[in-house]
This record gives structure tokens, C-alpha cells and sequence, in this order.
């Protein structure tokens, strides 16, 4: 079924334009109903608007209270007709209401291979500790930080060099593709949570019904489970 996506943003939106791209190229079973950001300014508002997609702000600096932050959130995303919530740099813990409210709806994307180094920093976390491999993790969102259940990872390496500066924009490139991928996956209702894990059903048709799915460059042992044709 058709996603009605609400994105929640706190920066750049990166991984915002790389889910437009992917609908507007037919990749992706999805509508952008509207872009929402807690930071007045951020690059990912004009990325929105150039996409002529709607956008609503609302400064987390000007307000005290979490669940009325959330339910101002909430009304906006009503009205714009989303059914699920994509967070993409999202940089700001959900309350509890939010999270019932779309359980089972709302998907994040981190920057490293969770369980391992979640919260804010992670990429950097990862780099300090000195991990040889990092990666991206699409999950679903639950009440606790960075904790919901796995839908795909993407593993890439750390190079003795690196800093969060060398190693984002490695990571990201293929976060361009996962994340599209797992709502590509959510559209077709191919995935389950049973208890902490998610099967991922089998195609109904194979190749699925949309553009193009063709074999992935990326080998089985880079990202789990295969991308079909991200
Ligand atoms: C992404 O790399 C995402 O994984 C990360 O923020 C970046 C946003 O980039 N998310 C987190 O760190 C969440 N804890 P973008 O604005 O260019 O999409």
C-alpha cells in the first residue's frame, strides 16, 4: 500500500532527497505528505520546498514541555494525511504518546551498526573506540533510544584514518539506498516483528511490482538482508 510519508528532520535531509528520489523514480511505493523540523533554518526545509513538498517547523528550543511539543507534531502530521513517520537526522527523543500513537509506524535511521554505539554521536563513538567496521542500521521506533527492532544494516569499514568527517559520507551513500529499501519493504507489508526480530517475507511477485528491482551491486555480506535493486 501507498506510504503516506511524514519525514522528521534536524539537519542537512540527505537521506530526505534520497527517499523523494526514489519515489519520484518509481523505486519507491510512497507519497512525501510533508517535511517537519524541529530547527528553524535547516538545509532540509529549502530541499523540501524545492521538492515542493510541505514543510511545518517548530522550534524545540522554545518549548518545555515534550508531550505538547509532540502533540503539536502529531496534529500537523494528521493533517497532512501521513500514515508513517520516516525519521532522517531526526535529532530529538520521541515521548512515549508519539510513539503509541504511530507504533509500529515510525522508522529511524542511525549511523552505526545498533546495538553498538547509539545516541548522537555515533559514528564518532565508533571511530574512538576503534571498530574496523561501522555501518547503518534502518529500525523500528520504540520508546527507548535507538533500541527498536532491526530492519537492515549496511556494513562499511573504518580506515585507520578516519575521522566522523571521512567516514560520514561513506556510510550515508549507502544509508541513500537502505532506508528507501526497508520503506520500499514497509509499502509492500513484507515485514513482521516477532518479538525483537523482523522477517522479512518473500517478494509476491518476484522483482516486486515496482521499477526496476534488479540485482544489487553491493555483495550479501554488506548489507542484510539483500537490497532488491536499491
Ligand atoms: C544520518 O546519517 C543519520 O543516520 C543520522 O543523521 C544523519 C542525518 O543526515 N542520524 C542519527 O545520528 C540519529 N541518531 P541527513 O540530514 O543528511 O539525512
Amino acid at each position: 500500500m501507498t506510504l503516506q510519508i511524514a519525514a522528521l528532520a534536524s539537519g542537512v535531509g540527505s537521506n530526505v532527497a534520497a527517499v523523494i528520489k526514489s519515489i519520484n523514480e518509481g523505486m519507491l511505493d510512497a507519497r512525501m505528505r510533508i517535511v517537519i523540523s524541529n530547527r528553524p533554518g535547516a538545509p532540509v526545509l529549502e530541499k523540501a520546498a524545492q521538492a515542493g513538498i510541505p514543510v511545518y517547523v517548530k522550534d524545540s528550543a522554545d518549548c518545555e514541555n515534550r508531550e505538547d511539543y509532540d502533540r503539536a507534531l502529531l496534529a500537523a502530521i494528521c493533517d497532512a494525511g501521513a500514515d508513517t513517520v520516516v525519521l532522517a537526522g531526526y535529532m530529538r527523543m520521541l515521548s512515549p504518546m508519539f510513539v503509541a500513537a504511530h507504533r509500529g509506524r515510525i522508522l529511524n535511521i542511525h549511523p552505526s551498526l545498533l546495538p553498538s554505539f547509539p545516541g548522537r554521536m555515533g559514528t564518532e563513538d565508533a571511530i574512538k573506540y576503534g571498530v574496523r567496521l561501522s555501518g547503518s542500521t534502518v529500525h523500528f521506533v520504540q520508546e527507548t533510544m535507538d533500541s527498536g527492532p532491526v530492519i537492515i544494516q549496511v556494513v562499511v569499514p573504518v580506515h585507520a584514518q578516519d575521522t566522523g568527517e571521512t567516514l560520514m559520507p561513506r556510510i550515508q551513500a549507502l544509508e541513500h539506498r537502505i532506508y528507501p529499501q526497508a520503506l520500499q519493504w514497509l509499502a509492500e507489508d513484507r515485514l513482521r516483528v516477532e518479538g525483537h526480530r523482523v522477517n522479512l517475507l518473500p517478494a509476491r511477485k518476484p522483482n516486486g511490482s515496482m521499477a526496476s528491482f534488479g540485482q544489487s551491486p553491493l555483495g550479501p555480506w554488506m548489507v542484510s538482508p539483500p537490497l532488491e535493486g536499491f
